[in-house]
């Protein structure tokens, strides 16, 4: 069996328009997406998160936003949750009440008749990535990483995501000397925040996630993504883990941009090639 050439992982679209949808913590971000080029079409829409976030308020401020574009075709949607067989299953981040939402079901009331998938959100951004961006025509196992209030992952191989893989919950030894904890309560952006470490203080640590994911997967290539990453200059050239790092160059649109992609895909609208696992997600 011949290795893909990075011209096979992906087909042009057959459909040349899609719509996204990014729940975060505090705002949800509707675009809508140029699916050849992956860019955004006009301005994006954003709105703060219904308090508290339960899978109908979310849903319902969705279904309005989707409304104010006037959009008819599939909707996708990233969510920080594992979401196997359809079912949100862990709310790290989020509203505890999606765990064990089903979320075909809950579309279905609030968007009914429509086309609407949900995905994690870091998968999305892995999506966007190899798509149009830093992961594009990279051979082998590529990582995408994403700093923000959590740590996000998407695993990618030969331009296939593997979905739901949950690396900012890897338990690894703090350097600080404070045991083990979550990667994402030791290195994510908003840990940066919260204790204000300069890029100098808070790279080893992100180093050290990336050593504990890298020896036990030897990924080729981390992509580094999250606002976080617009000032890539500054602190890449701090870490000190093996594998080659890059910046995500769709930064702040990329669950949106893969949302979009991943629902015209699912609806049949687009081939995504070899994107998405055989058996779906
Ligand atoms: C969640 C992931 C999510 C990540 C980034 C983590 O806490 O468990 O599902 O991708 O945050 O939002």
């Amino acid at each position: 069996m011949s290795t893909p050439t990075p011209d096979e992982h992906h087909s042009p679209p057959v459909t040349s328009t899609g719509l996204g949808v990014d729940v975060g913590g505090t705002g949800i971000k509707v675009g809508k997406v140029d699916l050849g080029s992956g860019e955004l079409i006009g301005e994006r829409l954003i709105r703060d998160t219904p308090q508290p976030a339960t899978p109908d308020a979310v849903a319902e401020t969705i279904r309005q936003m989707v409304e104010e574009f006037g959009w008819e075709g599939p909707v996708g949607v990233a969510l920080p949750s594992v979401i196997h067989e359809g079912v949100a299953r862990i709310a790290h981040n989020i509203d505890s009440s999606w765990i064990g939402c089903d979320v075909v079901e809950l579309f279905d009331r609030h968007l009914p008749g429509r086309s609407v998938v949900m995905l994690n959100d870091a998968d999305a951004a892995g999506l966007t990535e190899v798509h149009y961006g830093a992961g594009e025509g990279v051979e082998g196992l590529v990582i995408l990483l994403t700093f923000g209030t959590g740590i996000g992952s998407a695993l990618l191989l030969n331009g296939r995501l593997i979905p739901n893989t949950e690396f900012g919950h890897l338990h690894v030894e703090d350097i600080a000397g404070r045991g083990f904890d979550e990667a994402e309560h030791l290195a994510s952006a908003a840990v940066r925040a919260r204790d204000g470490l300069s890029f100098q203080d808070w790279a080893p640590h992100v180093s050290n996630v990336l050593r504990s994911i890298e020896d036990l997967l030897w990924p080729r290539a981390f992509v580094l993504g999250g606002g976080v990453s617009e000032a890539a200059a500054d602190w890449f050239p701090l870490l000190e883990n093996r594998t080659p790092v890059r910046p995500a160059v769709r930064l702040n649109d990329a669950g949106i941009i893969g949302a979009a992609l991943f629902a015209a895909g699912h609806a049949g609208l687009l081939d995504l090639g070899d994107a998405l696992s055989p058996g779906g997600y």
